[in-house]
C-alpha cells in the first residue's frame, strides 16, 4: 500500500505519580537509557522524562520513545480534557479537580504498551530477571503472531514484552483478510494457567545480554466500545491498513484488530484495539497512557495530515510545538487520545552523548529555571533497587 502517509508509530506518553520511580523502572529493571529530562510544552509545571532503546548492529534504527508526564498533585484528578490544548491545560493544572488521581480502564483509553524482544528464550530471561527482582510477571503466553509476558510499571500501567515469531503472516495469506478464530488453547478459560505460570529461564539473569535487550516497540493497544466503528475511522479516515481481525484472547466475546502503521508490518509499527461492545468510558490518571503518537516523515506531511483530518471532521488540535517534535492531537470515536507528530530529534538542546542527564527546558521558560528545579526536587525519591 503505497498511498499510506503514516510512517510508523513514534511515542507513546503516560501519566506517573512520580517520575524518580518511574525512572528506577525503566533504566535500572528494564534497561532503557533516559533520553531527556523536560517539562510539558503545554505547562512547564508538569515534569517530563524520557526513555529511548538502544541501537543493535544489523537492526534497523528505530526512534521510538517512552515519554511519562508526572500528575503530582496526588489527591486530584488530572484535567479531564487531558494535556491537549494549551489553555485547557494551564487551568488544569492550576486548578485540578478533586478526586482519584488513578486512570481507570475503559472505552477511549489505552489498554497497555508491548516492547519487543526477538525470541521466545529472551522472553523466558525477562520473566526470570523481574521476578528475581520482585515484580510480578504473567505468562509467557502464546498471542499466536508472537509470545507474551506482562508486568505493571510503578503505577499500574500494565507493559508487555511481545516476541518477534511467529508474525503476522501465519494463518492467512493475504493479511486482514478475513476473521481468524483462535484456538481453544490460546483462550482463557482452554489454556493451561498453570504450566504458563511454572515455565521461566533456567538460569537468573542478572544482567541484560544483548540477545534480549529490549530493541523498541512492538505494538500499542487500546480500548473499543466499537470495533467496527474504530475501523473504519483507522482505516479510512487516518489511512493505516487492517492486518488482522482476531478473538480477545483475555474475554471471551471480545474481539481484537491489528492495523500496521507502515508497510513493513514488522513489530514496533503495529496498533491493535480490543473491541469490547458496552464497555463504559475510562478515565485519563496516573498509571495510564496519555495518549500514542504516529510519525509522519516531515513538517509538510504534519501539515497535509492535519488539513485532511480536519476536512474529514475529525475533533483535532492545532499544530504544536513540543520542541523535539511538531504535533497535534485528534480523538478517535471512543475519544482516545491520538496524536500524529514528525520525528523525534533530541539533539536540538544536548549533544548525542549527553541525553539525559540533564534537565533541558524550552526556550521561553528557561528563565523560571530555579522555580522549576525545585519543584521537581521536592518529589520524593524511591528506595535504589540493587539490580545491574
Ligand atoms: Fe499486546
Amino acid at each position: 500500500m503505497n498511498n499510506m502517509v503514516v510512517s510508523g508509530v513514534n511515542n507513546q506518553v503516560f501519566v506517573a505519580s512520580n517520575l524518580a520511580r518511574i525512572e528506577q523502572f525503566y533504566s535500572v529493571l528494564l534497561g532503557l537509557p533516559v533520553v531527556k529530562r523536560t517539562v510539558h510544552h503545554l505547562d512547564p509545571r508538569l515534569p517530563v522524562i524520557t526513555f529511548g532503546f538502544r541501537t543493535f548492529k544489523g537492526e534497523p534504527r528505530r526512534g521510538h520513545t517512552i515519554s511519562y508526564i508526572e500528575w503530582n498533585p496526588i489527591f486530584y484528578t488530572m484535567p479531564e480534557a487531558g494535556f491537549v490544548d494549551r489553555e485547557a491545560t494551564i487551568a488544569g493544572v492550576a486548578s485540578p479537580r478533586v478526586g482519584d488521581p488513578k486512570g481507570r480502564w475503559g472505552a477511549g483509553t489505552n489498554h497497555h504498551l508491548a516492547l519487543h524482544v526477538p525470541t521466545r528464550n529472551g522472553l523466558l530471561k525477562w520473566k526470570r530477571r523481574l521476578t528475581d527482582l520482585g515484580l510480578h510477571v504473567t505468562g509467557p503466553y502464546n498471542r499466536q503472531y508472537f509470545h507474551a509476558i506482562y508486568l505493571r510499571d510503578p503505577d499500574g500501567a500494565i507493559i508487555e514484552i511481545a516476541t518477534t515469531e511467529p508474525g503476522f503472516g501465519h494463518d492467512e495469506a493475504v493479511l486482514g483478510s478475513g476473521f481468524r478464530p483462535q484456538p481453544k488453547e490460546n483462550l482463557i478459560g482452554g489454556r493451561d494457567e498453570l504450566l504458563t505460570a511454572s515455565e521461566t529461564w533456567p538460569q537468573p539473569a542478572p544482567a541484560i545480554t544483548d540477545d534480549f535487550a529490549l530493541r523498541g516497540f512492538h505494538h500499542f493497544t487500546s480500548i473499543s466500545s466499537n470495533a467496527e466503528r474504530t475501523e473504519k475511522f483507522f482505516v479510512e479516515t487516518v489511512g493505516l491498513r487492517l492486518i488482522k481481525k482476531t478473538d480477545y484472547l483475555d474475554e471471551k466475546g471480545g474481539t481484537h484488530y491489528y492495523y500496521g502503521c507502515d508497510d513493513e508490518l514488522s513489530p514496533g509499527s503495529v496498533l491493535t484495539f480490543f473491541g469490547l461492545p458496552g464497555y463504559s468510558t475510562g478515565r485519563l490518571g496516573t498509571g495510564l497512557s496519555h495518549h500514542f503518537s504516529l510519525e509522519v516523515e516531515n513538517d509538510a506531511a504534519l501539515a497535509h495530515e492535519h488539513e485532511r483530518l480536519r476536512r474529514a471532521g475529525v475533533r483535532i488540535s492545532d499544530i504544536q510545538n513540543a520542541v523535539y517534535s511538531k504535533l497535534f492531537f485528534f480523538r478517535d470515536p471512543d475519544g482516545h487520545i491520538c496524536a500524529i507528530s514528525t520525528p523525534t530529534v533530541l539533539t536540538v538542546d544536548e549533544p548525542q552523548d549527553e541525553l539525559g542527564q540533564r534537565l533541558c527546558l524550552p526556550p521561553e521558560v528557561e528563565e523560571r529555571r530555579i522555580e522549576i528545579e525545585r519543584n521537581i526536587a521536592l518529589r520524593p525519591a524511591p528506595v535504589p533497587v540493587p539490580a545491574g
